[in-house]
């Protein structure tokens, strides 16, 4: 038997694979593919990311329409499935969102395929989802982009900042090794078929540590009204040895360039929204007094909820992009694959007769 090395729990630092999708890099700056994010969020489509993110290319006029149609024309749910869901019945969304990706009567061409139809149903489960679980009436996409299209089906009002929602969607795209990537890589490294490993991606991405407890950070927010507010609040969780959710990383330690990028976006459409403003006086406390940076989820539920959009959606919102970097990891593994399968420490009973 080879020699085991032990590493540190969490596998924190970790070099467990290659990866030539995305790096938070030593620049510090998250770049896809060699670019930097919060720059193509700012002068790039959601789907031109996205191709990027899939192909390792930008795409060109004759390969973005194929693929932006592709999508379109998948967006559409069948209404036999409609039916599923009524059975389903879940009163969690994300729990929903995981059955119905998982039931879905998906046409079986190729992976690449599933993965598309997965990426394009997405959305529409996750709105379906909520009306059934809400008693709301159903909602059809409106308007030509996927963000736009996505944004109709998860607002009752139109923002004429809706495109602040599409830099969000960019930013989360992709991510490096983060734990439901890893857990679709698992899964991939198994020869699985793709809807089970996005299956085991949504399951990972439902833990509160890595999808975050958006509703949380809307709570505590909507309770600060001033510099003394938020440090009471920082002390008492501290106090309490609680986590404050939308701040720590396992690899930003200094900042998270897009909570960085969507703070700004925020100072530039609503700057004195009061959620807005509550997340700076808390940021820069928690950073004075802990040295922990805001991650991206703080500012992502203070622009989500500016825009109209429920609390319930904000990890959906997060899964229904982050498929695309899912799509892009599970190739990647099959490409030079070796069944992911470490070794254990045992520490219990010496061996023993019945
Ligand atoms: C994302 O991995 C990714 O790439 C994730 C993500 C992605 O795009 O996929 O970037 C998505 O970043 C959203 C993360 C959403 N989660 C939260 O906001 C939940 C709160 N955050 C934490 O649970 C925590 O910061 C983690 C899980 C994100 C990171 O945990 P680590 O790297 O294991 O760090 P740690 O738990 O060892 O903490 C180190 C220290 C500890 O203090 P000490 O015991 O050393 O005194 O920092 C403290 C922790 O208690 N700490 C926090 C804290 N996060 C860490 N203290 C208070 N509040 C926090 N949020």
């Amino acid at each position: 038997m080879s020699e085991e090395i032990i590493v540190p729990k969490g596998l924190a630092n970790v070099v467990v694979d290659t990866t030539s999708i995305a790096t938070t890099g030593a620049s510090g700056n998250l770049l896809y593919r060699g670019y930097r994010a919060v720059e193509l969020a700012e002068k790039k489509s959601f789907e031109e990311v996205a191709y990027l993110i899939i192909n390792g290319r930008l795409p060109t006029q004759n390969e973005l329409t194929p693929f932006k149609n592709e999508l379109n024309s998948n967006m559409v749910i069948d209404e036999s499935v409609l039916k599923i869901m009524n059975m389903v019945k879940e009163k969690n969304l994300m729990r929903s969102i995981r059955s119905m990706i998982s039931l879905y009567p998906y046409k079986m061409n190729d992976d690449q395929s599933t993965f598309t139809q997965m990426e394009a149903k997405m959305p529409l489960l996750t709105s379906y989802s909520a009306s059934s679980i809400n008693g709301t009436p159903i909602k059809t996409p409106k308007g030509v982009d996927f963000s736009q299209k996505f944004y109709s089906l998860i607002t009752d009002r139109e923002n004429k900042n809706w495109k602040s929602f599409e830099k969000l969607m960019i930013l989360y795209l992709e991510h490096e090794f983060n734990a439901s990537t890893f857990a679709l890589r698992v899964a991939a490294s198994t020869l699985t078929d793709p809807v089970s490993a996005v299956t085991a991606a949504l399951a990972t991405l439902k833990g509160p540590l890595h999808g975050g407890a958006n509703s949380e950070v809307l709570t505590y927010l909507s309770g600060i009204e001033n510099e003394k507010d938020a440090m009471k609040f920082v002390e008492g969780k501290l106090e309490k040895k609680e986590k404050i959710m939308g701040f720590g990383h396992r690899v930003y330690k200094k900042r998270d360039p897009r909570a960085l990028f969507v703070r700004e976006e925020l100072r530039k459409i609503a700057p004195t929204d009061q959620k807005f403003v509550a997340a700076e006086m808390v940021e820069n406390y928690m950073f004075e007094k802990k040295g922990l940076p805001a991650n991206v989820d703080l500012y992502a539920a203070v622009l989500m909820d500016y825009l109209g959009i429920n609390e319930m959606f904000y990890l959906p919102v997060f899964a229904c992009s982050r498929i695309f970097g899912w799509n892009a990891h599970y190739f990647e593994q099959l490409s030079n694959n070796k069944i992911i399968r470490p070794a254990s420490q045992y520490i219990g009973e010496e061996e023993r007769e019945l």
